[in-house]
C-alpha cells in the first residue's frame, strides 16, 4: 500500500502507536520513507512496535503537557522538523452515564481531546516556521451519533471534530491542513466489546465487517500528502459505510 506514497525526508509523529490502528499507521509511514516517531505510554508494547516497524519509539503520556512538549522538543532536536502529526491515542472507560465517575470522564477527555490539543499546540510553532504541516486527528462514529455506555468517549470524539474544524481555520494561513478520520477497525478496542454485541455491530456495517487496522492507512496517506494541501477541516469516514 505504501508503494504509492512517498514521505522521504519528512518527519511523522503518530500517537498511540504501540498497537492497533496507530501501529499500522506508523508502519505505513516508515515504509513510505518518513522518519517516524511512535508515541505511547505502554513501554513494553512500544519497544516491540518500534523494533517491528523500524520507527523511533518515545514513551509519553498524551495527557501530560510535560511529556508532549518533551516529545516535540526531541523530534525537532533530532530531525529539525515535523511534517505530519497523527493524533490517534485513545482509551475507553465505558459505562452508562449514571454510573460514570469523574475519574473516567476526565481520563477519556484528557487522552482523546486533551492529547490532540496538547500535540497540536506543541507543533504549531514549528509548522509556522516551516509554513507547512499536516494534522490527522482520529474521531469516531460515536462522536457524531452517540453510543450507549460511551458518554465520555462521544463527548471527547465530538470535541475532536470541533477542534479539527477550528484549527483547520486557524492554521490554514500557515500552510497547515487539519483533517480527521473516523475508522471502524478490528483492534483490541473492538475486541473488548462482548462478542454478541460486536457481531450485531458488524451486521449494521454495509460492508458487513470491521476493517483490518491497515485499511485506514491509504486514507491517512492521502490526507498527509503534500499534494492534498487544499483539503482541510474534513472528517473522512473509513467505516465500511456505517455512517451513510
Ligand atoms: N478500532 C476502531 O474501530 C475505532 C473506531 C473509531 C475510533 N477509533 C479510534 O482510533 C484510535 C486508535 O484506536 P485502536 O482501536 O487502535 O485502539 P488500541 O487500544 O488498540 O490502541 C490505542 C493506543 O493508544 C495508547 N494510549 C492510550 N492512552 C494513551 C496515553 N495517555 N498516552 C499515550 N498513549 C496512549 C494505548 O497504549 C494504545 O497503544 C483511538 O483514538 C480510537 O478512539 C477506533
Amino acid at each position: 500500500m505504501s508503494m504509492t506514497f512517498n514521505f522521504t525526508g519528512q518527519t511523522v509523529v503518530v500517537t498511540g502507536a504501540a498497537q492497533g490502528i496507530g501501529l499500522e499507521m506508523a508502519r505505513f509511514f516508515v515504509d513510505a520513507g518518513a522518519t517516524t516517531y511512535l508515541i505511547d505510554f505502554d513501554d513494553e508494547a512500544l519497544s516491540k512496535a518500534a523494533a517491528d516497524t523500524g520507527g523511533r519509539g518515545v514513551r509519553a503520556d498524551v495527557s501530560s503537557t510535560e511529556d508532549v512538549d518533551a516529545v516535540i522538543r526531541q523530534v525537532i532536536e533530532e530531525t529539525g522538523r515535523i511534517d505530519v502529526l497523527v493524533n490517534n491515542a485513545g482509551i475507553l472507560r465505558d459505562t452508562v452515564v449514571w454510573k460514570l465517575s469523574d475519574e473516567d470522564w476526565d481520563a477519556v477527555l484528557n487522552v482523546h481531546a486533551g492529547g490532540t490539543f496538547r500535540f497540536t499546540r506543541a507543533c504549531v510553532p514549528h509548522f509556522r516556521t516551516q509554513q507547512y504541516g499536516r494534522i490527522i486527528n482520529v474521531t469516531s462514529y460515536t462522536g457524531l451519533h452517540g453510543n450507549i455506555g460511551q458518554a465520555n468517549y462521544a463527548t471527547a470524539k465530538a470535541g475532536i471534530i470541533g477542534f479539527t474544524k477550528t484549527t483547520a481555520k486557524e492554521l490554514a494561513r500557515f500552510g497547515v491542513t487539519v483533517n480527521a478520520i473516523s475508522p471502524n477497525a478490528r483492534t483490541r478496542m473492538i475486541d473488548s466489546i462482548p462478542a454478541d454485541r460486536a457481531a450485531e455491530l458488524a451486521a449494521t456495517i454495509p460492508m458487513g465487517r470491521f476493517s483490518e487496522p491497515a485499511e485506514v492507512c491509504s486514507t491517512v496517506g492521502f490526507l498527509a500528502a503534500t499534494e492534498s494541501g487544499y483539503v482541510t477541516g474534513v472528517v473522512l469516514p473509513v467505516d465500511g459505510g456505517i455512517s451513510i
